[in-house]
C-alpha cells in the first residue's frame, strides 16, 4: 500500500474540527451532566488513491472517527467535504448516493455478519441497497467478488458460521466492495484475527488497493500492521490528533513525545539489527478520562518534557517540518515553540525507560543493561537491569501492552507481512 501514494490536489475527504460529544444524561428528566469527548476537533484530508493510517491507545477515539467520516454518526462539530461536497448533516435520502462511494470493514468479522444469512444474500446486499443491477446479474457480480476476495463462488448459499475468522472477513471486505467504493474505512480488520491470517488479509487489502484504485483508512493499535500499509500515519491522543505525517517520518524521527514512546515499543524486524540495544519508554498511569480531559495538552500528565505552558495552553496541530504536522509546546527533533518553557517539569515518575535488546532470542540474549544516555534519563525512573532482562525475556510484550505496544505474537505478523509482501 505505500507504494500507492498519490499526490491530488484535491483530497477525496476533508476533514475540518470534527467533534464528537457522547452526552450523559441522568435524572428523571435526562438531563445531561456531562460528555464524553470522544472526537475533539480534528482535522485532516485523505488524499485519492492514499493510504491514512490511525493509531491510538484503546478508547482514544479512532473508530468514532471512523463511523464520523463514513456518517454512520452525526458529528456534533465541524465539517466533512467530500470530493467537495459538504456532507457533515446530510439526511439518510440525501446520503444515500454516497453510501455508494464511502464504505467500512468492521472489526469482528463474527458479528457483523448476519449468521442467518447466506454469503450471497450478505454480498448482494448493498446492491439491493442501492437499486442497483449489476451487468450479467447480482448472483454473478457476487460470486465475481468473493473469487476477488479469495473466496469460492460455489459458496454463495452457505452461511457464515461455516467459515472461519479470515475467510468472514474476506466476505466482510467482499460486502464493502460490491459497489466499488472511492474510500474505504477499515477498523481494526486484523485484529479479531488468527496471527497467522493477519498477514493474507493486510496482503488481499494491498492487492485490492492496486486493483481496484481504492483509498484506504485503516484503524489499527497495531503499529507494526500500520507500518506496513500506510503511506501517512495519523496519531490520536484522547480525542486529538498529535501527530500527522509519512511513514517513514513517522517511524524514524517522531516529534511528539507520545509518539515517540509508542514508537520505542515496535519490534524492529531487521535481521542486521539484532542484539541493537535501544531504550523503550513506558508511560505510566492510565489514559485520563475523555468526560474531562486535562488541561492545556491532554498529554502532560504522561509526559516527561511536560512544562507550566503545557498545563495551560493546548498546543496546535501545525506543520513544523513540510508534511509533519505536530501538537507539541517541545517536539522532539526541533525547536521548541514555545521559547524559555524548557525546564522540564518534576514529573519525573510519569516515563519509565528500560534498555532492551531488539530481535535476539530469549536464549541467547545477554541480560539486558540499563542505559543513561536518554535525556529521558533524567526525567525517567530507570528500572532496574533484572526488570530490562525480563522485558526481552518475554519478547519486549507485556510491558508494552501499557501504550498499545503489539504483543510479540501480534508483532511477527506484520514484519511476517512485511517480508511476505510482493510489494515491499
Ligand atoms: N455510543 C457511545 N456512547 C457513549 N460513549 C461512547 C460511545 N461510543 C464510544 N464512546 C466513548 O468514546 C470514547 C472513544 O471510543 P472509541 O470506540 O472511538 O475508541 P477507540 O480508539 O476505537 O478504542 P479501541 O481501540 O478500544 O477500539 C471511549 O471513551 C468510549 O467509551
Ligand atoms: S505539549 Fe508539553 S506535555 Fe504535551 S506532548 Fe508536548 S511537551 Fe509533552
Ligand atoms: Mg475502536
Amino acid at each position: 500500500m505505500p507504494t500507492q501514494s498519490t499526490s491530488s490536489p484535491e483530497p477525496l475527504l476533508k476533514v475540518d474540527n470534527l467533534v464528537k460529544h457522547f452526552p450523559i444524561k441522568k435524572g428523571l428528566l435526562q438531563r445531561q451532566v456531562a460528555a464524553v469527548k470522544a472526537v475533539d476537533g480534528i482535522s485532516f484530508d485523505v488524499r485519492a488513491g492514499e493510504t491514512l493510517g490511525v493509531v491510538g491507545e484503546s478508547g482514544c477515539g479512532k473508530s468514532t472517527m471512523g463511523r464520523l467520516i463514513t456518517r454512520l454518526l452525526e458529528p456534533t462539530g465541524g465539517t466533512l467535504e467530500f470530493e467537495g461536497k459538504d456532507i457533515t448533516h446530510l439526511g439518510v435520502s440525501a446520503m444515500r448516493p454516497m453510501r455508494r462511494d464511502v464504505q467500512m470493514i468492521f472489526q469482528d468479522p463474527y458479528s457483523s455478519l448476519n449468521p442467518r444469512h447466506t454469503v450471497g444474500t450478505i454480498v448482494s446486499a448493498p446492491f439491493k441497497l442501492q437499486g442497483v443491477t449489476p451487468e450479467g446479474g447480482v448472483k454473478k457480480a457476487v460470486q465475481d467478488l468473493l473469487s476477488l476476495v479469495g473466496l469460492n463462488p460455489e459458496h454463495y448459499n452457505r452461511y457464515p458460521h461455516e467459515f472461519s475468522g479470515g475467510q468472514r472477513q474476506r466476505i466482510g471486505i467482499a460486502r464493502a466492495l460490491a459497489l466499488r467504493p472511492k474510500l474505504v474505512v477499515a477498523d481494526e480488520p486484523v485484529s479479531a484475527l488468527d496471527v497467522s491470517i493477519q498477514a493474507q488479509v493486510v496482503n488481499l487489502l494491498d492487492d485490492l488497493q492496486d486493483e481496484l484504485g481504492l483509498t484506504y483508512v485503516i484503524i489499527a493499535h497495531d503499529l507494526s500492521v500500520i507500518r506496513h500499509v500506510s503511506d501517512r500515519i495519523a496519531v490520536m491522543y484522547l480525542g486529538k490528533i498529535v501527530e500527522l505525517t509519512d511513514r517513514k517520518s513517522l517511524y524514524e524521527a517522531p516529534m511528539h513525545p507520545y509518539t515517540k514512546a509508542l514508537m520505542s515499543a515496535v519490534p524492529v524486524p531487521d535481521p542486521r539489527r539484532r542484539g541493537v540495544k535501544s531504550e523503550r519508554i513506558l508511560l505510566q498511569g492510565d489514559v485520563p478520562s475523555p468526560i474531562s480531559p486535562p488541561s492545556g495538552c491532554r498529554f502532560h500528565t504522561r509526559c516527561w518534557k511536560a512544562t507550566q505552558v503545557c498545563k495551560t495552553q493546548e498546543p496546535p496541530l501545525i506543520a513544523l517540518k513540510t508534511g509533519h504536522q505536530v501538537a507539541c509546546h517541545h517536539p522532539e527533533n526541533a525547536p521548541d515553540q514555545v521559547p524559555g518553557e524548557t525546564v522540564p517539569a518534576a514529573a519525573r515518575e510519569v516515563v519509565q525507560v528500560v534498555s532492551v535488546t531488539k530481535a535476539v532470542p530469549a536464549e541467547v540474549a545477554e541480560p539486558a543493561e540499563v542505559t543513561e544516555s536518554s535525556e529521558a534519563t533524567e526525567v525517567a525512573e530507570v528500572v532496574e537491569s533484572a526488570e530490562a532482562a525480563e522485558a526481552t525475556d518475554s519478547s519486549e510484550t507485556a510491558d508494552g501492552d501499557d501504550i498499545a505496544a503489539p504483543s510479540s505474537d501480534d508483532a511477527a505478523t506484520p514484519s511476517g507481512t512485511a517480508e511476505d509482501s510482493p510489494k515491499e
